[in-house]
């Protein structure tokens, strides 16, 4: 199936540079994986939106699946580790929510993510200290950085 499906972009490349359309960019979209990679990307997203609403039923509504935390909260350490390695240029088309501002401002986009995964990090650290407020702390924490990242760098609806 895969290795069709990569039979087919070839041949599309393939007609293309002999049309001469390589160079003119059109064609991108079709060689360079940005489609996967968006669609990778918002995955991830969305995992770390489930995984954050889980936390939260557990830590603020009381959930009693305390034993599960720690599996929240260690994959949002995990996939916040690197997420402008989600953003590669070019990858700022089609069906995405990204903004231009994540390659123009690529400083900031950085630190807001290494804070987040900062945040993450302090969360999992509290979590295995066990205490319910310092729990409460890093997790709102958490929150509010997901949220700073987003008012920069996503489009809203
Ligand atoms: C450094 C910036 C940054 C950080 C930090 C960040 N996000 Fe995102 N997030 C984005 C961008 C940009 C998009 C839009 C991606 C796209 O549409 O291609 C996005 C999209 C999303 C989406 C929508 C995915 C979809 O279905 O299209 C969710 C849900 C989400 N983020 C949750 C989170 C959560 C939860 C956190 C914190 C644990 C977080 N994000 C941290 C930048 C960030």
């Amino acid at each position: 199936m895969h290795r069709i499906l990569a039979t087919t972009r070839n041949l599309f490349v393939g007609t293309a540079l002999v049309l001469g359309l390589a160079a003119s960019g059109a064609v991108h979209s079709f060689d360079d994986g940005a489609e996967a990679t968006i669609d990778y990307r918002q995955g991830l997203m969305r995992a770390l939106g489930g995984n954050v609403a889980a936390t939260a039923a557990i830590v603020v509504d009381g959930a009693e699946f305390r034993d599960n935390l720690a599996i929240h909260v260690r994959y949002i350490v995990d996939a916040t580790r690197d997420i402008p390695a989600l953003f590669p240029e070019g990858s700022d088309f089609g069906e995405t929510d990204a903004l231009p501002s994540i390659w123009e401002d690529t400083e900031k986009f950085a630190r807001l993510s290494s804070e987040n995964h900062d945040a993450a990090v302090a969360l999992h650290e509290a979590v295995e200290g066990g205490d319910d407020a310092a729990i409460m702390a890093g997790f709102r924490n958490l929150g509010q950085s997901c949220r700073s990242c987003h008012e920069d760098f996503r489009r809203r609806d």
